[in-house]
Order: structure tokens, then C-alpha cells, then sequence
């Protein structure tokens, strides 16, 4: 049989990582599909670029119609990154009847369905294993391995740079900024990390993963997103103090038909097997209600680990092909999106505020929370340098986060608060 010809957009960390798996797991790819997998062409922004792989120079083009135009060429890699641009080139492909494999959560958690559609329509395969949680095979994970169940909560860390400079933070004490730095270093960041301290990353590959795990399109305007830079020290201190560990938590929950999906950083029970994931590795906590607890863990970033990804989805093209089955493994979603209101949202919270020290604060603050109904697990309060100045550390007991924001918003009109420092979701202390 005639070797399968690999068109690749892009040569970067990623895109070198296939180029490195592609030939050096030949003889399993031979044996899985039974021909041998040829990279036709790759296209780079500046073909003059030093590489830190070696590619015949002559694969190399600036051009996109050199791949997307190619007769030869049967699969697209993309590993470009980018949005608009990427978004018309695999239109472009599908229509030209390419199957895709790509890397892009950016792409997917935006244009998932519109691609997914037409590649169909040209009875195109279009994987994207790669673009959740690195070489985790979690969305085959849920796709496949778990299609029997329903799937009621998942919770994910889904970004590597944020797990690997909150694991720095916390058990090396390195200042933010160097944590950051590292992460770029090591590969693990965006090039433009404003999207993985923000949130704005693990938003998408949430949006990816209740996609598939509730069945439900969800977009990722239906994503709540907070970032990392705004957590302090103390912050850190306090979560280790109560028991808990501070990690950037995608969640993705299920009550009857109604589901929230968010992002943000939250003090994690130390005893849930989620805070045990460390440095840039990923884990998806999937809980279904047949199967009760699992999870997926692995690196979650980086060029080999991505790789492994893409080159397993390109075995998976390669296997509908051999069948002539492709383009027939996106499903329409089975459910109309249905998603929680704030009153419909509970969850236990950690909040840290200064208030004057003088008689009856304690009790004002006590009585407000009654009033909400809310009640508190721990408080405690303790003196600031400052004098006259208190500082009150509290978790609560389960509450809607509307009841929560209602009591923020009259803390901070409550003239003995002097400032809330911080607030944050508390997971993991009871299993689902
Ligand atoms: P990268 O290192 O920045 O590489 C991007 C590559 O694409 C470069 O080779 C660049 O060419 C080329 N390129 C970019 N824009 C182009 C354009 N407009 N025209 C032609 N070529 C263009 O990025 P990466 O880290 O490999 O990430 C690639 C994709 O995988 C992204 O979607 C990312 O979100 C996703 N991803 C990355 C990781 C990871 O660990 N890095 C993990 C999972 C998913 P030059 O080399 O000439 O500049
Ligand atoms: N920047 C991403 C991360 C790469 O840190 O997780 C993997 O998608």
C-alpha cells in the first residue's frame, strides 16, 4: 500500500514533537495501519528559522496552498496555533477533502461545532485529542470508554503552566514572575501566556470537555473564568493551614438536566486525588453515575506528550480509512443546553477579609451570614500589625453562590470591613 502523506501547519514545540514521533515510531505505525507515514510538507512562518528538529529543508513552505491544495496529501496536522486564519484552513482542507488532526483548543472550544459539521458533511475525520490535557487520552477517555455511563461531574486541571507555577508557589516558595518564566522556558505556556494565568485556556478545554461529557453544546461564553494572578502568599498560606491546596480547578457539574461549567482557583481538600497532581502534569476527575470515581492523569504539556496525542489520532484517521469509515464519529450533541442560574450553583467558600477591630464585629459578621442562611465550617480571627485592625479567615458550609455574592456585596458596604482580600471556591471535601 502507498505511504500515507502528512501535511503539517506548523514546526514548533508541538509540531516538532510529531515530526520526532513520526519517525521514530514507524514500525508501530507500519504495523497498526499497515503502509508507512510520510510528512509531504510543513508549513512555517520563517522557513530560515533555526529548528530544534532536523526536516529536509525541502519539506519546508510559507505557503498554505502547498498543503491545503495538494493533491498527495491526505491528513492535515495542524499545530499552528491561532484562531481565524487556522479557522478557514481547515475549512479549506475538510472541502478538500483532508481529514484534520489538531492541537487547538482555541480553535475548538470557538468553532468546534461549525468544523466538527462540515468536516462530516465531506465525510472527513476531524480528531482533536491533543487539544485537552496534553497526552492525557481523555476526550477517547470519555467518548468511548465511559458511553455507557452518565457523567454527572468532572473537574479538571486542564492548564500545565498555571498547575506547575501554583506547585512552585506553594511547596518552593518561588515568586510568581520566576514560576512563570520557567514555564515559558520549559514550553509549557502559550506564547502569549495571558490566557493560561487568566483562565482563559483551561475555560476552553472545559467548554471542550462538558461538550463532550454532558452531551450539550456548550460555548465558551457559558464558561465562568477566573485567573491565577491575583493569589497571594497568604492566601497560599491559609489553604495550607485549613487542610487544603490551591490549584486551578475547571468544573463541570451536573444536576438533573441542568449543568455550570467554570474555571478558577479554588482550595482543594488535600486528601481529593486531584491535589496530589503537581508541575505542569493535568488530571480530569470524572464521575459517572454508574462508575462513581475515576480519573486521567498525565503530562498535560509539553512537545512529546502533545505529540503522542495528535500521532495516536492520526492512527485513528488512518484506521477509518483501511475501514472507509471516516467522518462519521462526530455525533450531534443529545441534549439542548440547559445551565444553571446562580441560586442553582452551591458550593462551600473560603474568605479572607479586614475588618476594625472593635467590639461586635464578630457578631455582625456571624448575624449577616445567618440572615443568608449560610452557616460556617471554620473561623477564625487574628490581629494585624496594624493596630485597630483585625483580619477574619472563614469557610462556610455548602451556599448558593448567589447567597454568597448578596453577603459579599454587603460586607463590602459595611463600614467595620475595611477590605475583602480574598475569596475562593473550597472542593474536594465530599466525593462528587
Ligand atoms: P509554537 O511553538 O508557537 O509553534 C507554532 C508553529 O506554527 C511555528 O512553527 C510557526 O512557524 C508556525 N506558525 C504559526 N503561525 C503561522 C502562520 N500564520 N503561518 C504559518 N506558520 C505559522 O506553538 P506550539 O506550542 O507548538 O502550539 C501549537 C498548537 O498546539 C497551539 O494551538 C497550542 O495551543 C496547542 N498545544 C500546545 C501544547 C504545548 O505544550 N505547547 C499542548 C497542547 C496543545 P515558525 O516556527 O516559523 O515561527
Ligand atoms: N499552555 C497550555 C498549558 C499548553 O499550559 O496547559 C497545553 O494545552
Amino acid at each position: 500500500m502507498d505511504a500515507i502523506s502528512i501535511g503539517l501547519l506548523g514546526l514548533g514545540t508541538v509540531g516538532s514533537g510529531v515530526v520526532k514521533i513520526v519517525e521514530n515510531h514507524q514500525d508501530k505505525l507500519m504495523h497498526q495501519i499497515g503502509c508507512p507515514v510520510r510528512i509531504n510538507k510543513i508549513l512555517v512562518k520563517n522557513i530560515e528559522k533555526e529548528r530544534d528538529v532536523h526536516v529536509d529543508p525541502a519539506l519546508l513552505t510559507d505557503s498554505p496552498d502547498d498543503i491545503l491544495e495538494n493533491p498527495d496529501i491526505n491528513i492535515i496536522i495542524e499545530v499552528m496555533g491561532g484562531v481565524e486564519e487556522t479557522r478557514k484552513y481547515l475549512l479549506r482542507a475538510v472541502r478538500n477533502k483532508k481529514h484534520v488532526v489538531t492541537a487547538n483548543k482555541d480553535l475548538m472550544a470557538l468553532y468546534g461545532p461549525e468544523l466538527l459539521a462540515e468536516a462530516t458533511r465531506n465525510k472527513c475525520d476531524l480528531f482533536y485529542e491533543a487539544s485537552v490535557a496534553g497526552g492525557i487520552p481523555i476526550l477517547r477517555g470519555l467518548v468511548d470508554g465511559l458511553a455507557s455511563d452518565r457523567i454527572t461531574k468532572m473537574m479538571g486541571i486542564v492548564n500545565g503552566t498555571t498547575n506547575f507555577i501554583l506547585t512552585k508557589m506553594s511547596k518552593s516558595g518561588s515568586p510568581y514572575e520566576e514560576a512563570l518564566a520557567q514555564a515559558q522556558q520549559l514550553g509549557y505556556a502559550e506564547s502569549d501566556p495571558t490566557a493560561d494565568v487568566e483562565g482563559l485556556d483551561a475555560a476552553r478545554k472545559m467548554a471542550i470537555l462538558a461538550t463532550l461529557g454532558f452531551s450539550m453544546n456548550i460555548d465558551l461564553d457559558d464558561v465562568s473564568c477566573e485567573g491565577i494572578t491575583h493569589i497571594t502568599e497568604e492566601d497560599i498560606d491559609y489553604s495550607k493551614q485549613l487542610g487544603y491546596t490551591m490549584k486551578l480547578i475547571g468544573i463541570a457539574d451536573r444536576v438533573g438536566e441542568k449543568v455550570e461549567v467554570s474555571v478558577q482557583p479554588a482550595l482543594l481538600n488535600e486528601t481529593h486525588p486531584l491535589a496530589a497532581v503537581n508541575d505542569e502534569y493535568n488530571a480530569v476527575y470524572v464521575y459517572g453515575e454508574a462508575v462513581g470515581e475515576t480519573m486521567f492523569y498525565g503530562p498535560g504539556a509539553g512537545s512529546l506528550p502533545t505529540a503522542t496525542a495528535i500521532v495516536s489520532d492520526l492512527v485513528g484517521v488512518m484506521k477509518n480509512m483501511r475501514l472507509h469509515i471516516n467522518g462519521r464519529s462526530a455525533g450531534a450533541p443529545q441534549y439542548e443546553k440547559n445551565l444553571k442560574n446562580e441560586d442553582e450553583i452551591f458550593a462551600k467558600h473560603f474568605l479572607r477579609l479586614h475588618v476594625k477591630d472593635e467590639i461586635g464585629v464578630f457578631a455582625t459578621i456571624t448575624t449577616l451570614f445567618a440572615q443568608h442562611s449560610i452557616s460556617f465550617e471554620k473561623i477564625l480571627q487574628l490581629p494585624l500589625a496594624e493596630k485597630g485592625h483585625a483580619e477574619i479567615v472563614l469557610v462556610t458550609h455548602r451556599a448558593s453562590l448567589k447567597n454568597f455574592h448578596t453577603i459579599l456585596q454587603q460586607l463590602r458596604d459595611n463600614e467595620l470591613v475595611l477590605e475583602i482580600k480574598s475569596t475562593y471556591r473550597v472542593e474536594g471535601d465530599d466525593k462528587k
